[in-house]
Parts: structure tokens; C-alpha cells; sequence
């Protein structure tokens, strides 16, 4: 694997190729970033990912400084899978040389909700990040985690509404055996709320099988779920109900349709907040 620093250097490893496959990611590579590095693999040739703290989607107050950086690691894990081909490093100077002021705004319906409302910036700072990646990389195909569901979402609008020729494709959620959605977020959580986690998969569940069991009544569903966590010490930023292909309210009538679903959460355990949703396709 070779690991490049610049655009430059990128560039010529990649001059020609027109089936490259690229995987975004943050670092700090756990299961699931390897499991997208997989489905790239079987998806073009050759496979790049980058690695990059993305200073632009957090805000003042999270966790951009103590975030992990574990590139050694990282490289490692990556020259053992052997998937990846060109890995792209970049520090700030490279990916910011200049202030970024021309910035890519993601429409309030879709990015000003859930953790658009709960991280104001994000998705701007996701989109624009991600657009810049694409441009260094000029990938035909790229992965993302179903984890980031509203993130993937936001994604793919925006290759849509640019015309980008990006394919994007989802990965699966993976989960660790007692259902917590892999993120390298979950080492900060303390031994006591690491074994608390998996409630919030649990809780989803518990969401979808209250659906399956004939519930139609959405508010009241979300409510309960989120009083579940809340009596369990959690602190809820939202669990929501949504429109799989918009995340838009659902209406009784789509409801009675079978309409696929989502229902989506976010919520802190001490100074660590998870997120995690789950798809609900018949109900
Ligand atoms: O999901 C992530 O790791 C990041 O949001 C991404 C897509 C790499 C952009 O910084």
C-alpha cells in the first residue's frame, strides 16, 4: 500500500485509473471502516481511502482536539487487510491551504434536521470535506456506513443534485456480538457505559417490534423510547421516526401503506454521545 500525503503525489499514483473506489474515513480504523474498504474492493480497482480529521464539522464544542489519531495503527490494520491501494493522508495545510470560503450548503429539510439541528454545521462541513475528497480522488465509486444514515443521505442528494459521477454505496451497519453499532466513539465510554451501550440498539428494536406488533401511533412510540433511555441515565437528543427515502415525517396514510421507515437516535451516556438508527421495512 502506498501512503501519500498531497494531492500531488495522489494524483500521479492514480493518473488513468477510471474504476477507482474510494472509502472516506476519520481514522482510527476499527471492523466496520475495514468491512467498507471490503465492498470497495469488490466494486472497483483500485481501492483508496483516505484518512482525515475533519476539523470543519465539529463544533466549538466537541471533540475535534482529543478525537484519535492512530495513523501508525491505522496503516497497519490497512497493509494487513491488503484491500487498500493508495491510502491518502492529508494534513490540514494540505486540505485547507486557504480559509474555506466557498462552502457547500446542504437544504434545511435534509440537513437541517436530527443532527443537523443537534450539530448546526455539520453536514456542511461533511459535504464540503467530501466534495473535496472527490475532487482530489475521482472515485467512480464510493462507501459510506449505513451507521451515518442522514450523512449518507446528505451525500448522495449532493452527488445527485452536482451530477457528480460518484456512485455511492451503503454498508451495513456492523455491530459488535451484543449490538453496538461499531464507532471509534466508543472508546470513550467508561467500562460501566460501554456495558449500558447496546441499550440504544436495544431500544430501536424494541421500536420496530412495537410496529411489527401493529402500533401506529409514531409520537407516542418515539416517546416511550426515549423515556426507556432516559430513566437509564441517558440523555436523549432525539429518537425519531422517519421516511426512509426523505427522513421526512411519515403521514398516517404512508403509514397504513407500509412505507419503509427508519427510525433514528442520538443520545449521550455520560460525556459520550452514540448514534445508531434502524431500518423498518414492513410493518
Ligand atoms: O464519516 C466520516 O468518517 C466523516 O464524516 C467523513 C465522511 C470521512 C467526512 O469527514
Amino acid at each position: 500500500m502506498k501512503v501519500v500525503h498531497t494531492i500531488e503525489e495522489l494524483r500521479d499514483q492514480l493518473r488513468g485509473q477510471l474504476r477507482v473506489a474510494f472509502v472516506p474515513t476519520m481514522g482510527n480504523l476499527h471492523q466496520a471502516h475495514l468491512s467498507l474498504m471490503k465492498l470497495a474492493r469488490q466494486h472497483g480497482d483500485p481501492v483508496v481511502a483516505s484518512i482525515f480529521v475533519n476539523r470543519l464539522q465539529f463544533g466549538p464544542n466537541e471533540d475535534f482536539d482529543r478525537y484519535p489519531r492512530t495513523l501508525e495503527q491505522d496503516i497497519e490494520k490497512l497493509e494487513r487487510e491488503r484491500d487498500v491501494y493508495v491510502l491518502f493522508a492529508p494534513n490540514e495545510r494540505e486540505m485547507y491551504p486557504e480559509p474555506q470560503s466557498f462552502q457547500i450548503q446542504p437544504p434545511t429539510d435534509l440537513g437541517g434536521i436530527l443532527e443537523g439541528e443537534f450539530r448546526p454545521g455539520f453536514f456542511t462541513g461533511v459535504s464540503t470535506v467530501v466534495l473535496k475528497l472527490f475532487s482530489c480522488v475521482q472515485p467512480s465509486v464510493a462507501v459510506f456506513g449505513k451507521k451515518d444514515y442522514q450523512q449518507l443521505m446528505v451525500v448522495r442528494n449532493m452527488c445527485r443534485q452536482f451530477q457528480l459521477p460518484v456512485n455511492i454505496l451503503a454498508h451495513e451497519t456492523v455491530r459488535d456480538q451484543d449490538g453496538l453499532a461499531l464507532s471509534s466513539r466508543n472508546m470513550y465510554l467508561q467500562p460501566a457505559e460501554r456495558a449500558e451501550a447496546p441499550q440504544l440498539y436495544a431500544t430501536l428494536q424494541q421500536v420496530q417490534a412495537e410496529l411489527a406488533a401493529g402500533s401506529t401511533d409514531l409520537a407516542a412510540l418515539e416517546a416511550q423510547a426515549r423515556s426507556h433511555l432516559a430513566s437509564r441515565g441517558w440523555e436523549v437528543d432525539y429518537i425519531a421516526l422517519r421516511r426512509q427515502r426523505d427522513l421526512g415525517i411519515p403521514v398516517d396514510d404512508e403509514i397504513q401503506a407500509g412505507e419503509p421507515l427508519v427510525v433514528l437516535a442520538a443520545a449521550k451516556l455520560g460525556a459520550t454521545r452514540l448514534i445508531d438508527n434502524l431500518e423498518i421495512c414492513k410493518h
